[in-house]
């Protein structure tokens, strides 16, 4: 079967499934290829905190009912170390500012809801899909329940993550790779327990980070650092449960409440950046083109911060003609992504020990952690990257009202 359309997006994760919702909003048309089923993609356990821009941006494209009514808006955070925890006001330090704790499973769902119900095509489960033509005239090939399917489209939209096809078939040496693993991963678990502190609180200690998140007011998400690959086999609950314990209570009694975990895994961490992020009539946004650690809570903001500047690109494109702004695409983002980087590996190198770290690195951190939290110019400079510095596109020019 032939498909013809204006733009095909490889991918239905956060980043293709807002970019097809942003163009159907602009009245352009878009096929959506997502090698996995709907189930796999909803029940991902991935990010959690939204930044105030992709709040923003998801209430502006009219997909944030549930979001408004259901996700938790945090004006702060707390940073803790040497037992202590010292809270960062998020919103008095950036005029108001805050970030929202909703699941990425959440802002996925409604956005599969969102785009079920216009009716425009989202294939599942689309197997061997593979795609040709960046040069000239680009097709997504694919076969779906038994049928060969093809895609043709005047331009590609690779939103199909870190592993995916799109960013692998550009030519070697057409890319330039940036990249930096880390000696460490993150386990990271759910728990049916209510959160015992209303806000995140990030924990420096000897034996490693540890976070406090939360999914809602019943379900509670931490992390704890761990060696990179650890088989989580290694970590039975009550083991987990022991470590949490050791690194997050504090001097004040603080701890998180126990309960029954509902899900673990293991994530390595990496920094990772491809450029440029277009290749011809293809372009990439989102995992597919960058990777930060989590411990700045950039990743899903910045795939969200992509697909607003190629929306307006391609807007630019079918309504005046204009071609300067899928021009600028791969360096508008790539501005934002190399500061979500260093923001990102900052927090990393700041909160996490080092294999080959001595006493020196450790006094070093505190000293670090010291600062930022009894400066105010240092906290108000964490802030205002982690609620999102300012969006390089205007909502306006972009197409939608408010922002
Ligand atoms: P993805 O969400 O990866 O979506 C890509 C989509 O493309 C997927 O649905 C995939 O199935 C599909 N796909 C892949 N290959 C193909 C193909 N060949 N054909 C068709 N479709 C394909 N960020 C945070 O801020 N905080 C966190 O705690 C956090 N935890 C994470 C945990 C894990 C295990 C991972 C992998 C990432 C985590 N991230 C976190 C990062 C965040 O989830 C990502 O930045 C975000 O998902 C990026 O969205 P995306 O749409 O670009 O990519
Ligand atoms: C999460 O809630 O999953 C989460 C929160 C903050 C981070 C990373 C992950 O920095």
């Amino acid at each position: 079967m032939i498909h013809q359309t204006q733009v095909g997006i490889v991918g239905a994760g956060p980043a293709g499934l807002l970019l097809g919702h942003l163009l159907h909003l602009h009245g352009i048309d878009s096929v959506i290829v997502e090698n996995r089923s709907r189930d796999y993609v909803i029940d991902r356990v991935r990010a959690g905190v939204l930044e105030q821009g992709t709040v923003d941006l998801l209430i502006a494209m009219g997909v944030g009912e549930r979001l408004t009514r259901c996700g938790l808006r945090h004006n702060g955070l707390y940073v803790s170390f040497q037992r202590r925890r010292h809270r960062i006001d998020l919103a008095e330090l950036t005029g108001g500012r805050a970030i929202t704790v909703y699941g990425q499973n959440e802002v996925v769902r409604d956005l599969i809801d969102a785009r079920t119900g216009t009716g425009r095509p989202l294939f599942f489960e689309a197997e061997d899909v593979s795609i040709d033509g960046t040069d000239s005239s680009p097709v997504i090939r694919f076969r779906h329940e038994g049928g060969e399917h093809e895609v043709r489209c005047d331009y590609i939209a690779g939103c199909d993550g870190f592993h995916g096809i799109c960013r692998q078939s550009v030519p070697h040496g057409d890319l330039t790779i940036y990249e930096r693993t880390y000696p460490f991963g993150w386990l990271g678990i759910l728990a049916e327990a209510p959160p015992s502190c209303d806000e995140l609180v990030y924990t420096h200690h000897e034996r490693g980070f540890a976070l406090f998140s939360m999914r809602s007011t019943s379900v509670t998400r931490l992390y704890l650092q761990v060696p990179p690959d650890e088989p989580i086999e290694n970590w039975p609950d009550d083991a987990i449960w022991n470590e949490m314990r050791t690194r997050m209570t504090a001097a004040d009694g603080w701890a998180p409440n126990e309960g029954r975990i509902i899900q673990k895994s293991v994530t390595p961490m990496r920094s990772f950046v491809a450029a440029p992020m277009r290749h011809g009539r293809m372009f990439l946004a989102g995992d597919a083109a960058h990777i930060v650690p989590p411990t700045g809570a950039k990743g899903l903001n910045l795939a969200a911060s992509d697909v607003l500047v190629l929306a307006r690109a391609l807007r630019g494109f079918y309504d005046q003609g204009r071609t300067d702004w899928l021009d600028e695409y791969s360096d508008v983002c790539l501005r934002r992504t190399w500061r979500a980087q260093r923001f990102s590996w900052w927090m990393t190198s700041t909160l996490h020990r080092f294999p080959d770290d001595g006493p020196f690195d450790l006094q070093r951190q505190i000293a670090d952690l010291d600062y930022l939290t009894g400066s105010r110019a240092a906290m108000t400079s964490l802030a205002e990257q982690y609620v999102g510095l300012p969006s390089e596109v205007s909502f306006e020019s972009a197409g939608l009202s408010g922002g």
